[in-house]
């Protein structure tokens, strides 16, 4: 078998150009929050399908792109989400699923069970990881590095959606199961994260967090 490589050679850009597209592209981000209300603003369908597709060009163990991001907009799907995501997140902030110490660490992001935003938002894109492919003829094949894999993907889409000035929230309603039969997903595949997608609501306010310095990220060895 003979395999095929392509010249790969991105343009060199001058180093002013390159710190100051490195400056823009820190501040862009660094000015990114997650957002639990939203405005019922629609938002055009081919802005998720281009998101989508920047989150899809992310790298994956041996390229296997172990990932799908089903869009949820019909309203219907939406209440039945949100229904069965209060159930399982009651459960965890008031029937004591959740330790201590989580509570505490959630305490100053101000959430509780109630998930309106599940609602509100005009789109829910839920990921979900591909523990393993299924060939045409029905064989399993193995995925390599899939949350890793997942995890940048989903990083690549918040980035997305920053970009073009759309909002969303990292939602993990713990346990993600309800998803797979809601959404009609086969069994090699496992809910990785629900993002609500949608403008801020107008009286949007988000938690005073400080994000730690680069003195405490950043290890020179
Ligand atoms: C893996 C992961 C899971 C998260 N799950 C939830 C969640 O279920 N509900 C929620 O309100 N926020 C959730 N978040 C959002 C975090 O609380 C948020 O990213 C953090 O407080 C920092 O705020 P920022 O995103 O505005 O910088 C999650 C974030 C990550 C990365």
């Amino acid at each position: 078998m003979e395999y095929l490589f392509v010249p790969y050679q991105p343009q060199r850009l001058s180093p002013q150009t390159m710190a100051a597209k490195a400056h823009s592209l820190y501040q862009l981000m660094d000015g990114r929050r997650s957002v639990r209300q939203f405005s019922d603003d629609p938002v055009p369908r081919e802005l998720i399908d281009l998101a989508v597709a920047t989150a899809s060009t992310a790298p994956s163990g041996a390229h296997r792109q172990p990932w799908k991001f089903v869009v949820v907009g019909a309203a219907e799907t939406k209440a039945a989400i949100r229904s069965a995501a209060e159930a399982e997140e009651k459960e965890n902030y008031e029937g004591g699923r959740l330790p201590p110490d989580w509570l505490e660490a959630l305490a100053p992001l101000g959430t509780d069970w109630r998930k309106p935003f599940l609602e509100t938002a005009p789109w829910l894109v839920v990921v979900f990881e591909e523990r393993y492919g299924v060939d045409a003829d029905g064989a399993k094949r193995h995925n390599y590095y899939v949350k890793e894999s997942v995890g940048i993907a989903c990083g690549l889409f918040i980035a997305a959606l920053h970009n073009m000035g759309l909002a969303t929230l990292t939602h993990t309603p713990s346990p993600m199961r309800f998803l797979s039969k809601l959404l009609g997903r086969p069994d090699n595949e496992r809910p990785f994260v629900l993002f609500p997608v949608g403008y801020p609501a107008a009286d949007c306010v988000v938690p005073d967090l400080e994000r730690k310095p680069l003195s405490e990220v950043l290890i020179e060895n």
